[in-house]
């Protein structure tokens, strides 16, 4: 990969500054920079190919149609999805959980049932079912982490009994970074009859995730997490899964007809879950960061980030007053702290040196009933950062004397 060249495609990589000093990205866990192919194609149907999507029958609606649905076949390839009908158009990956949630286990789980998660859940894969479970009488239980922060597959399987009905899990965590053993899960839920559904927000971006390999029955992410906009994601279900679930909205667009006596037709999936004009800059946006991605080859991707974290883990490791909780996780963000500072005076001071990370409990509200402590710094990669910046963000971590001065 030729990161240089790579990063002359970012506008946000360009001379930017922050505080003075030239910006150091180190957030993508929240959101990623685009690339002006992305940018390019929102401002094209901005400015030269905008028309609502099915529903026009002149030649400018049908290039709209044409693009969307090209981006859904393209969704479809990088997850390898047997049938792009398998890809639903949603705002996000916590949109898609809640449908998840919603549309399908209200209808399919009750009283008694069981829906496992983890300590380590983002509120978007742990709020919709706490929501579900109390509506129905389920109840929410905990697969234990190991001494890691990891779900281990013994683990999984002493979790699991006869009232477990779903598996809620991060492909990997948005703090720990650990991979989970996704196929091994699904096998052994598929035995049982469980669904697994897979957070994939900070998968998906970072390395090659197969649908069909990995066999689970939900996947969800995010395009702003993969370079693609704000406010649209993916909910990617096996087609017989997706019928059985009922949408949370209705309205135009996924319906074939309704009378008057409130006798309505849905269309199938994936046309029954996009009412409402959707978000066509964003989905269009999606499949430019899509095929962006691809172009560069996510094994690609996953083996620099992956080579970038193991440097940025040993480059912190020389560092007396550096605390890291996940350092041997393959991917995925470093948690961390700075001992004796509060993880927001840290971020707060990385800030004054041109360096964004985030600090607090990163949306993994019940993570510190297994980290001991209750908020972290967390640096996260993406393929544009490169061991120069971390060179220059370990120079910091190392002022901890600053840190201490500042506050004490
Ligand atoms: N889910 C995003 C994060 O982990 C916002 O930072």
């Amino acid at each position: 990969m030729d990161i240089e060249k790579i990063r002359q495609d970012f506008p946000m990589l360009q001379g930017k500054t922050m505080q003075g000093k030239p910006l150091i990205y180190l957030d993508n866990g929240a959101t990623t920079f685009k690339p002006k192919p992305v940018i390019d194609e929102i401002v094209a149907y901005l400015s030269d190919y905008t028309a609502n999507a099915h529903r026009g029958d002149y030649d400018l609606s049908y290039v709209v149609d044409t693009k969307y649905e090209q981006v859904r076949a393209d969704v479809a390839k990088l997850i390898n999805a047997p049938n792009p009908k398998e890809i639903v158009f949603t705002y996000g990956a916590t949109d898609s959980l809640n449908l998840i949630a919603e549309g399908y286990a209200k209808t399919h789980l009750g009283q008694g049932d069981e829906i496992l998660i983890c300590v380590a859940e983002h509120a978007a894969n742990t709020l919709p079912w706490f929501k579900v479970a109390r509506e129905v009488g389920a109840q929410v239980n905990y697969i234990d982490l190991d001494e890691t922060g990891r779900v281990q597959m013994e683990v999984v399987k002493r979790a699991v009994n006869d009232h477990t009905k779903i598996i809620a899990l991060a492909h990997v965590t948005n703090v720990l970074g650990h991979v989970l053993p996704v196929k091994e899960i699904c096998d052994y839920a598929h035995e049982r009859g469980i669904i697994v559904v897979i957070d994939g927000a900070q998968s998906v971006p970072h390395m090659p995730v197969d649908v069909q390999d990995l066999d689970m029955d939900f996947l969800v992410f995010s395009a702003h997490k993969m370079c693609g906009p704000t406010g649209v994601g993916v909910l990617y279900g096996k087609y017989d899964l997706l019928k059985e679930t009922t949408p949370t909205r209705l309205g135009g667009g996924s319906n074939s007809r309704y009378n008057s006596c409130g006798v309505v037709s849905l269309k199938n999936p994936p046309e029954k879950f996009e009412a409402g004009t959707p978000n066509i800059e964003g989905v269009v946006g999606l499949g430019a960061a899509v095929r962006y991605l691809m172009a560069i080859g996510m094994d690609q991707i996953a083996a620099y980030e992956e080579e970038l974290r193991a440097y940025a883990v040993k480059r912190m490791q020389e560092v007396d007053l550096v605390e890291i909780y996940n350092a041997d996780a393959k991917m995925g963000p470093i948690a961390f702290n700075i001992k004796n500072v509060f993880s927001q005076d840290a971020a707060s001071l990385f800030n004054k040196y041109g360096i964004a990370v985030r600090a607090g409990q990163h949306c993994a509200k019940i993570l510190d009933e297994y980290l001991k402590v209750s908020t972290t710094v967390r640096a996260s990669f993406y393929f544009y950062n490169t061991k120069e910046e971390i060179d220059a963000f370990v120079e910091v971590c190392k002022k901890g004397d600053d840190f201490l001065d500042a506050f004490f």
